[in-house]
């Protein structure tokens, strides 16, 4: 291909990702968002293919047409709670295939210019730990790794004895150690992402998730100056860049630092609910909480975790609807961090048409609690735990939270007193003008739609 032309694709290609994603920052341009970036990668696909000129273009179309079907079938069977753990292993696939390019450029040219081999090396630490990092994320997310945060006596030293060891092989790969350089280096990056990621709660994978998929970018972009295509290096530095600030937002949403995230081995899931049992709650039975909401003006709804788990997103539109047609005012209120990953309400409640302008922010929505007559809670613990405002030894204090507490009324549906995933207790349970309704969400959301039809 003639390289004038390559790069003008290649620039085009990269228009494509930086328009993508501008878009993906509002809910009714995201979807043509998606689609501009997925385009934008076809092309830088099939240009870096053609310009190359190493393998027949069967061998891309075939490449093309296995990597789409496999990308589309596991997208279409990943139900919602599973996104994180598809994203990790997207991450993990990302991160892998810079260290290959990079471990490529070792092995086909022993000696390197210091430069290159430089980056290269920085790519196949980087790329390889994402790797290995990311399928320990993948496997706690799945159920398949324990979730408890695993620390090893002695851990800590091994692994600055293996930090070390990895600096020294990375030097020695870079000054033309060969390919027992490259493995060893690749073997120590790889145990190193495996023993940072072990100890980090299962709860707290999304964040590690964002992050490890910013050190996949940055293993791409050093891996585009390898081999020196402008595409790598500006997709890489999109998604280092992106997944750097989003790691940020969720550490802030949390009001909590990244190196607590990293080194406090908090969120162990199904924590110490503490004395929570032992304290009178009260409780409401559907009829009762149906007549509530039925009389009320106005109702916020505030979905969590559990409303995800539950899958009671049409459940949850379909009462708002039965309310709706009754007169009630119903809103959503958002939180930032509500659920498990980005966004993660605002994709549920879309999945069942709940429509965006239903859905209020944090910010938007608080000043209106007190002025509310009930603030229905649906499998969502800690972001309406007032001790993140009250209380402060508690470990979220800080942390913003959607204020259901100041609603006349709140009723509160989930199974038990069990904590959420910060493991603690929550006064909410416990206060005068809250009823708790234990029941699966959507079980109770389908009864309750039911008997707001006939109050
Ligand atoms: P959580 O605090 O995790 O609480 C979820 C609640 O849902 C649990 O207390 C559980 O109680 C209930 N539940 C589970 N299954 C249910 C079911 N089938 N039916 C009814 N209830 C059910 O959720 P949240 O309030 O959404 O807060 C999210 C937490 O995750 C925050 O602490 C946040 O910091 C953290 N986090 C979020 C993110 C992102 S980006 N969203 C990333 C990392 C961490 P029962 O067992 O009693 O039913």
């Amino acid at each position: 291909m003639n390289p004038e032309l390559a790069s003008v694709l290649y620039l085009l290609a990269a228009c494509l990702f930086i328009i993508g994603l501008k878009r993906l920052g509002g809910p009714h341009t995201a979807r043509s968002g998606n689609q501009l970036a997925a385009l934008g990668m076809v092309l830088a696909v099939i240009v870096t293919l053609a310009d190359s000129g190493a393998v027949s273009w069967w061998v891309i179309i075939s490449g093309l047409l296995v990597g789409s079907a496999a990308g589309a079938i596991l997208a279409r069977r990943t139900a919602m709670t599973g996104m994180p753990q598809l994203v990790a292993a997207f991450n993990g696939f990302g991160g892998g295939a810079s260290a290959l390019v990079a471990a490529a450029e070792f092995l086909e040219n022993p000696s390197l210019p210091v430069e290159t081999g430089t980056t290269a090396a920085v790519s196949v630490v980087i790329g390889v730990a994402a790797f290995t990092g990311s399928f320990i994320a993948f496997g706690k997310l799945a159920g398949i790794v324990t979730g408890r945060p695993l620390l090893l006596r002695g851990q800590i030293i091994a692994e600055w004895a293996a930090g070390a060891g990895l600096a020294a092989a990375a030097a020695w790969a870079v000054t033309g150690g060969g390919p027992a350089a490259l493995w060893t280096t690749m073997g120590l990056a790889g145990a190193l992402g495996i023993s940072r990621t072990l100890p980090i709660g299962g709860a707290d994978m999304p964040v590690i998730v964002a992050f490890l998929n910013s050190l996949s970018g940055l293993a791409a972009a050093a891996a585009g100056f390898v081999i020196d295509s402008a595409a790598l290096i500006i997709a890489g530095a999109l998604v280092g860049a992106s997944g750097l600030v989003l790691t940020n937002i969720m550490s802030r949403a949390m009001n909590r630092s990244l190196g607590n995230v990293l080194f406090g081995a908090f969120g162990t899931e199904g924590g110490e609910a503490g004395a929570a049992d032992e304290r009178p709650v009260r409780r409401a039975g559907i009829e009762d909480t149906a007549i509530t909401l039925a009389y009320a003006r106005s109702v916020i709804l505030v979905p969590g975790y559990g409303l995800a788990v539950a899958q009671a997103q049409h459940a949850v539109r379909e009462l708002a609807d039965r309310l709706g047609e009754r007169g009630v005012r119903v809103r959503y209120a958002i939180h930032p961090v509500a659920g498990r990953m980005p966004g993660h309400m605002n994709v549920l409640l879309a999945e069942a048409d709940v429509p965006y302008e239903a859905l209020l922010d944090l910010d938007e929505i608080n000043p209106d609690f007190a002025a509310t007559d009930v603030a229905l809670v649906v499998g969502a613990n800690d972001v309406v735990n007032p001790s993140a405002r009250d209380d402060a030894d508690s470990p979220i204090f800080g942390m913003p939270i959607l204020e259901v507490d100041r609603a006349a009324t709140a009723v509160v549906i989930k199974r038990s007193l069990s904590p959420g995933f910060a493991g603690i207790d929550n006064p909410l349970f416990y206060r005068d003008g809250t009823l708790m309704l234990f029941a699966d969400a959507k079980a109770a959301l389908e009864e309750l739609a039911a008997a707001v039809r006939e109050a």
